[in-house]
C-alpha cells in the first residue's frame, strides 16, 4: 500500500539549524538558490550554544603578534599533525573576517577598554584568540545567525527529521522527512543538499550533547555511499558537571580555566603540573618548551608575559589526567577533579562567567565564586566525520555536501576549543556557496516515488513488531557500553567486544517496538535514532580498533604512544558496500610547501619568545 506525502522543490536544503546550517543557508539564499532549513529540533537548540568560552580568530586584538600563520600553525600542532592543511589554511585566513561579518550583523562581543572585539585565552591557542560573548558565545552565534537569515527568505522546516536521501545515479536529488509531531511523511527535491547535522556524542551516556546529537548527518551519508574519515577520534572535553547525576555531562566551559580556573585532586594538589612532562615526552617535548609554557596573556587590560598555566594543555591531555587522578583514588567525591574559580571573587565571574554561576547555583546548588565545581571528562565532539573537499566541502558523493561537526578534516586527531564556531561559519559560508552554484546549472530533479515509498515502509518498520522490546531500555545501553568499552582509554578486547555488542544492538534494533502511533511518539522516535547511532557507533569502533597508535582523542592502553612513522601519516577511510561496513587506509596528503614554511617560521618565533620569556615565572 502506498502512503500519502507532500513534496517540496529548493535548489538547496540544508539539514540542520545550528551555527553551520544557519550560516549554509545565508550564503545558498545570498547567491540566489531557493534555500530551506530542515530541522528536527526547533531553532535556537543546536549542540553550537555548547560552544561557549569563543570563537577563535586571529584578530590581533589581545596580540599583535598574532595572525592566521600562528592559528594555522596552532591547529596543525593541536590536531596532532593530522589535519587537513588546506583547511587549516583557509580556517586560519578567513576565520577574522567571518566573525567581523557576524559583529557587522549585530552579534555583541565582548569589549577591550580600546573597544576591539576581547579574545580570551584556551588550550593549545599561543595566544588569546577567543572571541567571546562572557559564556554564551554560541548562543549569540545562533541568535546573529537566525536573525540575518529571516532576512534572507529561508524557509525553515522545525521538527522535522531527515530519514533517508533520494539519489538519481551517483547524485544526491533530495531527501525524506518526517514530522515529529504528527508522523506525516515530506519529499523534498534538491539540486544540492548540505548535511549540518552535528555530531554523534549521544551514543555515549556521558556527553555534553541533547538529544538531537544522534549521528544523523553521518549515517545519511554512509548509507548514501559517502566516505568518513577518523571515526575513532572523539573529544572528551575535560570538564562537564559530575553532579549531581541528572546533569552529568553538562558542559563547563574552558573558559572557567581560560579566565584562571585551576584544577586540584582530592588532596589539595595543582595536579595538572604533573602531566606536562609525561604527556608531551618524546616526540612531543617540544610542545611545552616552544608553545605550552610561555605564552602572552592579557592581564588586567595590559599584555604581561606569564606563564601559561597547565589547565590550558590541550582538551586531550587534560581529560586524561583527570581520569588518571580519579583511577588512582585521588578523584572528587562525584568521581571527577575539583576546578576552582572563586579566587578571581564574584564581581569578575559574573562578568566573565555568567552562565556558570547561573548553572551551578541552580543546577547543583553550589557558588562557584565562593567554592570550587566538581568536574569531569564528558564526550563532546567528533573530530572524525564525513570526508569532504577542503574549498568546496563537497561530500564523495555529487550534489552532496557537509559542514561543521559533521564533516571532517579541519580537527584532526584532536580539536582545539574555540575552532568549532569559526569552523562552522568559515565551512558553512563555503558549503553554502558552492552548493548554490551547483545548483545553478542543474534542472529540477523529479522525486521518485519507488524511493520515497521505501524510505516510508523503513521508518514505519517499529510498527509491525508488535511486543517487542521497548527502544529507550535498547538506547540507554547501547549509550552504557559505548562509555565503558569506547570511552577514553581504549583496548583492543574491549573493542572487539564492544563491535560484538553492537551486533546484538543491531538485532534487539530490528524487532524493537515503539507502540503504536505516529503522533507525538517519542518512542517511535528513539528506535529510527537507534539505527544512526548503532551504526555510526560500529563505525568509530571499528576505526578505533584499527588504529594501533594514541594519538589526540583515541588513546589505547595496549598502543599508549603516537605511532608518527605509519599513523602520524594515515587515515582511516569508512564507507558502506552492499549494507555493510568497510574500513581502508590512505595516505596524508604531503603539507604543501609554502605552508610547510610556515610552520617553521612559527616555530622559531614561538622558540624566540620562550627564550625571551626564559627564567620568568
Ligand atoms: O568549553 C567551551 O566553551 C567549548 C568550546 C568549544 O568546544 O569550542
Amino acid at each position: 500500500m502506498s502512503e500519502d506525502y507532500k513534496k517540496y522543490e529548493y535548489d538547496v536544503i540544508v539539514i540542520g539549524a545550528g551555527g553551520a546550517g544557519l550560516r549554509a543557508a545565508i550564503e545558498a539564499a545570498r547567491s540566489g538558490a531557493k534555500t530551506a532549513i530542515i530541522t528536527k529540533s526547533l531553532l535556537g537548540k543546536a549542540h553550537t550554544v555548547m560552544a561557549e568560552g569563543g570563537c577563535a580568530a586571529a584578530l590581533q586584538n589581545a596580540d599583535p603578534r598574532d595572525g592566521w600563520k600562528v592559528h594555522f600553525h596552532d591547529t596543525m600542532k593541536g590536531s596532532k599533525w593530522l589535519a587537513n592543511w588546506q583547511m587549516a589554511e583557509y580556517h586560519a585566513k578567513e576565520a577574522p573576517d567571518r566573525v567581523r561579518e557576524l559583529e557587522q550583523w549585530g552579534a555583541v562581543f565582548d569589549r577591550t577598554p580600546k573597544n576591539l572585539i576581547n579574545q580570551r585565552n584556551f588550550g593549545g591557542h599561543t595566544f588569546p584568540r577567543l572571541a567571546h560573548v562572557g559564556d554564551a558565545t554560541g548562543l549569540e552565534l545562533i541568535r546573529t545567525l537566525q536573525e540575518r537569515g529571516i532576512h534572507e527568505g529561508i524557509d525553515i522546516f522545525m521538527e522535522y527529521t531527515v530519514r533517508h536521501l533520494l539519489k538519481e545515479g551517483d547524485r544526491v536529488t533530495g531527501c525524506v522527512a518526517y514530522t515529529r509531531v504528527d508522523g506525516d511523511f515530506h519529499a523534498f527535491s534538491a539540486k544540492s543538499v548540505v548535511l549540518a547535522t552535528g555530531g554523534i556524542t549521544r551514543c555515549w551516556s556521558v556527553c555534553s550533547g541533547s538529544w538531537e546529537y544522534t549521528g544523523d548527518g553521518h549515517a545519511l551519508a554512509l548509507w548514501a555511499g559517502a566516505e568518513l574519515r577518523d571515526m575513532e577520534f572523539i573529544q572528551f572535553h575535560p570538564t562537564g558537571m559530575v553532579w549531581p547525576p541528572s546533569v552529568r555531562g553538562i558542559l563547563v566551559t574552558e573558559g572557567v580555566r581560560g579566565e584562571g580556573g585551576r584544577l586540584t585532586n582530592s588532596e589539595g594538589e595543582r595536579f595538572m603540573f604533573d602531566y606536562v612532562p609525561e604527556m608531551f615526552a618524546g616526540d612531543h617535548a617540544e610542545t611545552i618548551e616552544e608553545s605550552d609554557q610561555w605564552v602572552e596573556e592579557v592581564v588586567s587590560g595590559k599584555i604581561a608575559t606569564v606563564r601559561r598555566p597547565p589547565e590550558l594543555l590541550t582538551r586531550d591531555v587534560v581529560s586524561k589526567a583527570i581520569n588518571s587522578e580519579v583511577k588512582a583514588g585521588r578523584g572528587s567525591p562525584h568521581g571527577g577533579a575539583f576546578l576552582d574559580i572563586s579566587h578571581r571573587g564574584e564581581e569578575a565571574i559574573l562578568k566573565k562567567l555568567p552562565s556558570m554561576h547561573h548553572q551551578f547555583k541552580e543546577l547543583a546548588g553550589v557558588d562557584i565564586s565562593k567554592e570550587p565545581m566538581e568536574v569531569g571528562p564528558t564526550a563532546h565532539y567528533v573530530m572524525g566525520g564525513v570526508l569532504v573537499d577542503a574549498e568546496t566541502q563537497e561530500t564523495t558523493v555529487k550534489g552532496l555536501y557537509a559542514c561543521g561537526e559533521a564533516a571532517s578534516g579541519l580537527h584532526g586527531a584532536n580539536r582545539l576549543g574555540g575552532n568549532s564556531l569559526s569552523d562552522l561559519i568559515v565551512f558553512g559560508k563555503r558549503a553554502g556557496e558552492f552548493s548554490a552554484a551547483r545548483a545553478k546549472n542543474l534542472a529540477q530533479p523529479t522525486i521518485d516515488d519507488s524511493q520515497v515509498q521505501e524510505a516510508i515502509r523503513i521508518m514505519l518498520e517499529p510498527f509491525n513488531h508488535e511486543g517487542g522490546e521497548n527502544p529507550g531500555l535498547i538506547y540507554d545501553e547501547m549509550r552504557d557500553m559505548m562509555q565503558a568499552k569506547v570511552g577514553i582509554i581504549r583496548t583492543e578486547s574491549e573493542l572487539s567486544e564492544a563491535l560484538d555488542d553492537l551486533k546484538e544492538f543491531e538485532k534487539r534494533r530490528k524487532i524493537c517496538y515503539p507502540g503504536s502511533s505516529r503522533k507525538y511518539n517519542s518512542g517511535w522516535h528513539q528506535a529510527l535514532d537507534l539505527k544512526n547511532m548503532v551504526d555510526i557507533s560500529y563505525v568509530a569502533t571499528l576505526a578505533a580498533i584499527t588504529r594501533e597508535e594514541s594519538r589526540g582523542g583515541h588513546t589505547r592502553d595496549d598502543f599508549p604512544v603516537p605511532e608518527d612513522e605509519y599513523w602520524g601519516k594515515t587515515l582511516n577511510i569508512i564507507w558502506m558496500e552492499d549494507g555493510e561496513i568497510k574500513i581502508r587506509q590512505e595516505p596524508v596528503e604531503e603539507m604543501r610547501e609554502d605552508l610547510a614554511k610556515v610552520i617553521k617560521e612559527v616555530k622559531e618565533i614561538i622558540a624566540e619568545r620562550a627564550a625571551e620569556a626564559g627564567g620568568e615565572d
